[in-house]
């Protein structure tokens, strides 16, 4: 018999441009996408039933966090159900739609009023658990929602601002396939750049700094050639090392085509690099590419709902 039942949901993200180089407190933009993830938690007289979505070991230590940092102990019959739209590990925030969703609907759960900085706070330290030293930006958009300037000044002082869009882009995303590195890996690939060449690494994340200035200003109504700020933006990150041979190929045959494309979050460098933003003045040429090439590819809507209760 259920006492209580909650459900809330939070949704995936893209970054538009300055991913890697957010960890170094450079800005980055962030969308959030309409692919959801939910967290259900349900009251029972039975006993613990935690189905996980990425291990249960992370379920259980998000459920001990929470409970640590909202001082709570008790609730041991718990049913928590995860449905996901994300696909895990391609770079489209999949483990921070869930830090937040299941920070949320515990706040929701107990009844607190909800704060969605202290959701956004408490889902970055289960964000921290997975990815090591992560920026914040992904669980900071799942809560949000919308298009956000996004900037980690320190550890403790994170500062953003929604955009006010004039434009959309329209936007393919393509799957290149799940990368053999998690994003913690492709974090410490990038120190170790940063540490051979920083000279290097810095010119870099000056240079991408530009282009995120300049996808904002696109944002925001000024007339920018949008396709080729993406192929400059994927230009450095495969300067940065983030991007395979086989993801690089296949961005070279959408390129051929006139269109544009490049890696969105962590990317991967072994066999595949995660999730591609593809862009074409002309989309039915992507849909052609991606059936020639066999390859996952679907309309991405910007800028949606950050955290948010279902019905059940
Ligand atoms: C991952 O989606 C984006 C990275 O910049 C890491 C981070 O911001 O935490 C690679």
């Amino acid at each position: 018999m259920a006492v209580n039942k909650v459900k809330v949901s939070a949704p995936g993200k893209i970054i538009l441009s300055g991913e890697h180089a957010v960890v170094y407190g450079y800005p980055e933009i962030l969308s959030a996408i309409n692919r959801r993830l939910s967290v259900e938690i349900e009251e029972t007289v039975l006993g613990l039933d935690i189905q996980p979505i990425e291990g249960k070991s992370l379920v259980e230590y998000a459920v001990e966090m929470i409970k640590a940092r909202l001082k709570i102990s008790g609730h041991k019959n718990l049913k928590i159900r995860i449905n996901s739209q994300i696909s895990i590990g391609g770079g489209l925030g999949s483990s921070a739609a869930f830090a937040v969703a299941i920070t949320a609907a515990f706040f929701e759960f107990l009844k607190l009023p909800r704060s969605l900085k202290k959701i956004n706070e408490i889902a970055y330290e289960i964000e921290k658990k997975q990815h090591g030293t992560p920026s914040g930006g992904d669980n900071t958009v799942s809560t949000y929602g919308g298009f956000l300037l996004y900037r980690k000044e320190t550890e403790t002082f994170k500062v953003f601002s929604p955009l006010k869009t004039k434009v959309f882009p329209s936007i393919y995303l393509m799957y290149s396939g799940k990368p053999e590195e998690s994003t913690g890996e492709m974090i410490k690939t990038v120190k170790d750049f940063i540490l051979r060449s920083p000279k290097e690494a810095e010119k870099i994340f000056k240079e991408t700094e530009k282009i995120t200035r300049n996808f904002s200003r696109f944002l925001s109504g000024e007339e920018l050639n949008f396709g080729g700020l993406i192929t400059r933006n994927e230009r450095l990150l495969e300067q940065l090392g983030v991007v395979s041979v086989k993801t690089k190929r296949l961005i070279q045959k959408i390129e051929s085509t006139g269109g544009s494309a490049k890696i969105s979050g962590a990317g991967g460098v072994k066999g595949d690099s995660g999730i591609i933003l593809a862009y074409h003045q002309d989309p039915k040429v992507l849909i052609k590419l991606a059936n020639e090439e066999k390859i996952d590819m679907f309309k991405v809507k910007l800028g949606e709902r950050g955290v948010r209760n279902e019905k059940n």
